[in-house]
């Protein structure tokens, strides 16, 4: 019998026509969105929600009788939600600082427990969000593995150029994918068509957005940044991590994060929402690779850069799941 009953009935049951017709029939067409419309509803959308098990261990930490600003943040970089508001919070709180604020230790030094405890207090949690909304479950465990995934490869590809001297690349590839989480809270019916009906259409995820919601993730999220006044570098890895070659700024952080999402997808470590298979030849002629080590400028040496690059990321994508598994 064909499985026609939406949500999490485990038990068997057999429709009656009624039901049948309410639950096979297409669903409605969401309205595609204008740009304005989009925007609206970003500038009601400030509190990205986060994940559950974050959230609780966050909410533990603060309410213990002792603890650091280093533990603190190290909760808080598992979480691209909280890193993205904790990071907005800090600049428009210490707006017009010389360099604006992309360290999250920094940040949680900066504002101090209090207000980090405030900002936890009203943090949704994304499973929540979901259930409300009555929309079917999306596994975001996976999903924010992605995002610690490409991070934590970022940072490997970065360091293969130069010793990172900041946290600005681990948070670039925390965030890459916050378009979604956007599409998740602020036009949850949108996210729902593109994620969950199937047989609409094409099977790319991003030009299903591009269809259903009329702008896919990565312009979706580097708005958000943008409104939000997050650092440029972030705005501009959300906007161009699947073309870095259009990025007219922060390009090597672009083409690292671009590679580190390809790597992380190759290897089948939790779940970006785009199951489409990267091959390995995908990854490793990934537009990026050219953007970090420039043919032109010393052939020979740059191709075997690339490999002792290469050969580098596979070592820590080894390590990778074993990391993953006790962060979320
Ligand atoms: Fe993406
Ligand atoms: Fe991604």
């Amino acid at each position: 019998m064909k499985k026609s009953v939406p949500g999490n009935l485990n038990f068997h049951f057999r429709p009656t026509i009624e039901q049948r017709m309410t639950t096979d029939v297409a669903p409605a067409p969401v309205p595609l969105l204008a740009r304005e419309q989009i925007e609206t509803r970003l500038k009601y959308c400030s509190r990205l929600p986060s994940l559950s098990t974050i959230n609780s261990a966050l909410r533990e930490l603060l309410n213990a009788d002792q603890r650091y600003t280093s533990q603190v943040a190290e909760i808080i970089r598992r979480d691209p939600s909280l890193t993205a508001r904790l990071l907005r919070l800090v600049n428009s709180v210490y707006y017009g600082l010389a360099t604006p604020v992309n360290s999250i230790e920094e940040a949680v030094f900066y504002l101090g427990v209090r207000q980090i405890r405030q900002l936890v207090m009203v943090t949704p949690i994304i499973e929540d969000f979901q259930k409300l909304a009555g929309k079917a479950p999306f596994p975001w465990r996976d999903f924010w593995q992605h995002c610690i995934g490409t991070a934590i490869l970022t940072r490997e590809v970065i360091s293969a150029l130069r010793a990172p001297t900041d946290e600005v690349d681990y948070v670039a590839g925390l965030i890459h994918d916050v378009g979604k989480i956007v599409l998740a809270a602020a036009c949850p019916e949108h996210f729902d068509a593109v994620y969950h009906r199937n047989g609409s259409g094409t099977r790319n995820p991003m030009e299903r957005e591009r269809q259903i919601l009329g702008m896919d993730h990565a312009e979706l999220g580097a708005l958000y940044l943008k409104n939000h006044h997050l650092p440029d570098a972030l705005v501009d890895v959300a906007r161009f991590h699947h073309e870095p070659q259009r990025a007219a700024h922060h390009v090597h952080l672009v083409a690292a994060v671009q590679i580190a999402d390809l790597l992380v997808r190759h290897a089948g470590i939790g779940t970006s929402g785009n199951s489409e298979p990267v091959s390995d030849d995908d990854w490793f002629n990934a537009s990026g690779w050219d953007l970090l080590f420039p043919h032109h400028h010393d052939p020979e040496n740059s191709e075997s850069e690339k490999a002792l690059a290469r050969a580098n990321l596979k070592r820590s994508l080894d390590r990778l799941p074993t990391i993953l598994e006790g962060l979320v």
